[in-house]
């Protein structure tokens, strides 16, 4: 089974089965079936954070399950409950139809609502932790339905425990999240402030941050639709004041954000653009002309050549300032 537009890197390869589930019940009797309860799983959302680099000698399982309401509200808050094989952006799309806040920074990230707590997706000065309240998970192994509250989630920068101790365990059926009523904005990302004002938007409403969001994105980040990719491809390397205090002296215009009194996040698109890398292009696959931090496959690329290029962007980056890129993007 070729997994070739299962995934946004459109990388050509193939695994033993293909199953595609659209409830928990249905997700239950597979997982009991000899044909699929030995293999190695995987499961599949949009395919739009992973990177195959050979075939998958087992069973891909896609998540299919929809749906998307509002479980409960009261004065401050409403809470809206999504299959996890739903798109992430039509979740965005029905809370700014139904005017709840919180989601709209997270317009037109790619993948599914099953995928988005896995590496608590985030943009634009919002994560999912903000507003996640709790998931549904069948365990792979049992087929027992779980409760994950935020807590048992561990969030973190594009972390959570489904990246560490339950990794690989679990599918998410069903994300919960809080949203506002009343609306608190966060316009603080510089580029969503000068997004605004071109578009003459004084009082910006969610729908209008929405707005500029995908406006920005549309600009900046390949649609994988057009070009395979599978957005950023590393994490912005978090380094040590006293680090960076002294790569300052020499890259004088090295920018760096506050995380912690002793950590800075250094956006590492800017890293990989100083060394040279920005718009190169190798045959058939390369980095993004527009956001460093993007691997390409104009098509026909392997999953080998891709990570090959990152782990020369890897060695680069190492080389001139020291700090190591990890990959944010999961290599299979
Ligand atoms: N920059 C460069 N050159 C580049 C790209 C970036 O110099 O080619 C520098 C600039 O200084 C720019 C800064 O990096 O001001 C930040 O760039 P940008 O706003 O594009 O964001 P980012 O830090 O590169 C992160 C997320 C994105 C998210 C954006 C917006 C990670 C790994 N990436 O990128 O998330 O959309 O912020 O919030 O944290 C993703 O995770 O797949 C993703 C696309």
């Amino acid at each position: 089974f070729s997994l070739k537009s299962y995934n946004t890197f459109g990388i050509d390869v193939k695994a033993k089965l293909y199953v595609r589930f659209d409830s928990i019940e249905e997700l239950q009797q597979l997982l009991q079936m000899p044909e699929i309860k030995p293999e190695p799983k995987l499961i599949l959302g949009g395919g739009s954070n992973l990177l195959f680099t050979q075939d998958f000698n087992g069973v891909v399982l896609q998540n299919g399950i929809k749906g998307i309401r509002i479980l409960r509200e009261d004065d401050e808050y409403a809470y809206v409950q999504a299959g996890g094989g739903e798109i992430w952006h039509d979740l965005v799309l029905f809370c700014l139809e139904h005017n709840l806040g919180g989601v709209e920074n997270m317009s037109l990230i790619p993948g599914t609502v099953g995928a988005a707590p896995l590496q608590n997706i985030g943009a634009y000065g919002v994560e999912l932790k903000d507003v996640f309240h709790e998931l549904e998970a069948v365990h792979l192994q049992t087929g027992e339905l779980h409760t994950f509250d935020h807590q048992a989630c561990n969030f973190g920068y594009r972390e959570s425990v489904f990246k560490h101790a339950a990794k690989g365990q679990y599918v998410v059926t069903s994300v919960i999240l809080r949203l506002h009523k009343n609306h608190t904005l966060n316009t603080s990302y510089g580029a969503i402030k000068s997004t605004l004002e071109e578009m003459n938007i004084t009082q910006p409403t969610i729908q209008d941050v929405s707005a500029a969001v995908c406006a920005i994105r549309r600009s900046k980040l390949p649609d994988p639709a057009q070009i395979g990719n599978a957005g950023s491809f590393f994490k912005n390397p978090e380094i040590p004041i006293a680090l960076y205090d002294v790569l300052k002296e020499k890259h004088p215009d090295m920018p760096a954000y506050p995380v912690s009194d002793s950590t800075v996040k250094v956006p590492a698109g800017w890293l990989i653009e100083q060394c040279g890398w920005k718009g190169k292009v190798i045959g058939n696959y390369g980095v993004h002309k527009n956001q460093a931090l993007v691997l390409v496959n104009y098509g026909g690329a392997s999953g080998e050549q891709v990570r090959q290029l990152a782990f020369d962007i890897i060695h680069s980056v190492e080389e001139k300032f020291g700090i190591s890129l990890q990959p944010e993007v999961n290599i299979l």
